[in-house]
């Protein structure tokens, strides 16, 4: 079981150049210039960019959320992530008051184990906490290796958790060695202004967006950040949108606090208009935190290149447009909040970001790879094409143009949020601890080989490539 690529252009986060990786069985073994290997196949890669495998670190599949399920699950969801060039995915573990967090786990273990076709890992919710939980938190890092915790403060009366939980949460990482994610939204101002809209007869998708600006997103930004230096923890802000919470986050940056944030694609690419399609059409847009000015993109992409944000994930929430966004054609507030873009995050990035000189070619590989790999226990092991590195590969035609559409993708539902966006860049071959998951741009892998990951503790002195000890 060995296999050489031949002649393509490596890039890490760090270097970009030309040399041969052998791969034996599931590992990188080799990098160098015209390596051979007996009984090896040959993978000519001339002319492509080779990559480590993405990591996306923000994903909901099979979840259930507004009143349904989403529509592509741990199969549909992990295989459209592989067209991307995406060998990882984090997903997000909800959990229930008063039940086990073990329960909530097995749930998920349960969902992802005979379905996924790449690996996969949990960040765990938290939504209270207790005697039962404090008690639990320990062994969830320590053997179930999962060594990130998400706190909401939005979705009032259902996900939302109140600051002292975020702060219990924040000291109690701090101790066990976790990052903390925030959803960063004020819930209860939100809930205040959507009830006003709805009472005002205003019940169109557009009304998604004005009942959540951009000030509501920056505020509990902030005050997640104090609440971090106070705990002298360390979080990671979800799907950055606007300049409002990228500001609070550099500012806390400025003054050594240890935050980190995450934009997605959609934030890049669309805006707040798109919510006005007529004929609903404004629903298959409706994310939480919502599209925003489109003058915050090159916030955004500002803040990608000067490193105030670090990673991209894709938010994957994919709900069909006929039959779940539906839910909400009379009230704005019953349509579900997520979109599709789990297969288009990578390519995104690099036909918008390093094809038009937004960000380099390494800072590419950085933000949709490596940094997610260090911040949340995976790295070397995923996170770099390094020896003794998982194999992990994706062989990437930066020439060809395509254009997106809901005909060509691979994931479940019924509509592409970047429908007939022209991008630059696909990946041509991936593979996923030395196997093709996709070969020649057709899936060849299988649902259910992708291996759950225990996560290292969170490691501040990453920065100097030590390595992360993984549980075993
Ligand atoms: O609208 C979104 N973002 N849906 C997924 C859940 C979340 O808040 O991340
Ligand atoms: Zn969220
Ligand atoms: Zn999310």
């Amino acid at each position: 079981m060995k296999k050489i690529i031949k002649n393509g252009t490596i890039a890490t986060a760090a270097d970009t150049y030309q040399a041969d990786i052998l791969i034996e069985n599931e590992i990188i073994t080799m990098i160098g210039k015209d390596l051979s290997a007996e009984g090896a196949e040959i993978i000519d890669a001339k002319g492509a960019y080779i990559f480590p495998g993405g990591i996306d670190p923000h994903t909901h599949l099979d979840m259930p959320f507004g009143g349904t399920t989403t529509k592509d699950d741990y199969e549909t969801g992990t295989i459209a992530a592989a067209y991307g060039g995406t060998t990882t995915v984090i997903d997000f573990c909800l959990t229930e008051k008063g039940a086990p967090l073990k329960k909530s786990i097995e749930t998920w273990h349960e969902k992802a184990s005979e379905k996924a076709a790449i690996d996969y890992s949990f960040h765990l919710m938290i939504s209270e906490i207790n005697d039962k939980v404090l008690a639990e938190l320990p062994s969830i890092i320590e053997n179930e290796g999962i060594s990130s915790f998400k706190v909401f403060m939005a979705y009032k009366n259902v996900f939302q958790a109140d600051d002292a939980t975020l702060y219990r949460t924040l000291l109690q990482a701090k101790e066990l060695g976790a990052l903390v994610m925030v959803h960063a939204e004020n819930g209860d101002v939100i809930d205040y202004l959507t009830k006003q809209a709805l009472a005002e007869g205003h019940t169109d998708p557009i009304y998604h967006a004005l009942t959540r600006p951009p000030e509501l997103e920056g505020e509990a930004t902030g005050r997640a950040a104090k609440l971090t230096e106070m705990a002298n923890s360390q979080l990671y802000v979800v799907h950055v949108t606007c300049e409002d919470a990228v500001e609070k986050i550099t500012e806390a940056r400025n003054k050594g606090v240890d935050i980190w944030g995450e934009t997605c694609p959609q934030y890049l690419v669309l805006d707040q208009t798109y919510l006005e399609k007529p004929n609903f059409e404004g629903s298959k847009y409706v994310w939480s935190p919502p599209l925003r000015e489109k003058r915050n993109q090159e916030v955004l992409w500002n803040a990608l290149k000067t490193g105030q944000l670090q990673t991209i994930g894709s938010d994957q929430c994919s709900f069909d447009f006929k039959g779940q966004k539906d839910l909400g054609r009379e009230d704005f507030t019953k349509i579900p909040n997520g979109g599709p873009t789990i297969e288009d995050r990578m390519s995104i990035l690099f036909s918008e970001g390093v094809k038009k000189e937004r960000i380099t070619l390494n800072q590419f590989v950085d933000i949709t790879s490596t940094r997610a790999a260090k911040l949340f226990g995976l790295f070397p092991k995923k996170g770099t094409i390094a020896v003794g590195s998982d194999a992990d590969i994706v062989i990437f035609d930066q020439k060809v143009e395509r254009t997106i559409s809901a005909d060509t993708h691979h994931m479940a539902v019924d509509y592409n949020a970047f429908e007939g966006m022209k991008i630059t860049g696909e990946p041509v071959s991936v593979l996923s601890r030395g196997q093709f998951v996709i070969r020649e741009k057709q899936f060849v892998g299988e649902a259910g080989k992708g291996q759950f990951l225990k996560r290292a503790k969170y490691n501040t002195s990453l920065e100097s490539g030590s390595e992360q000890k993984l549980p075993v």
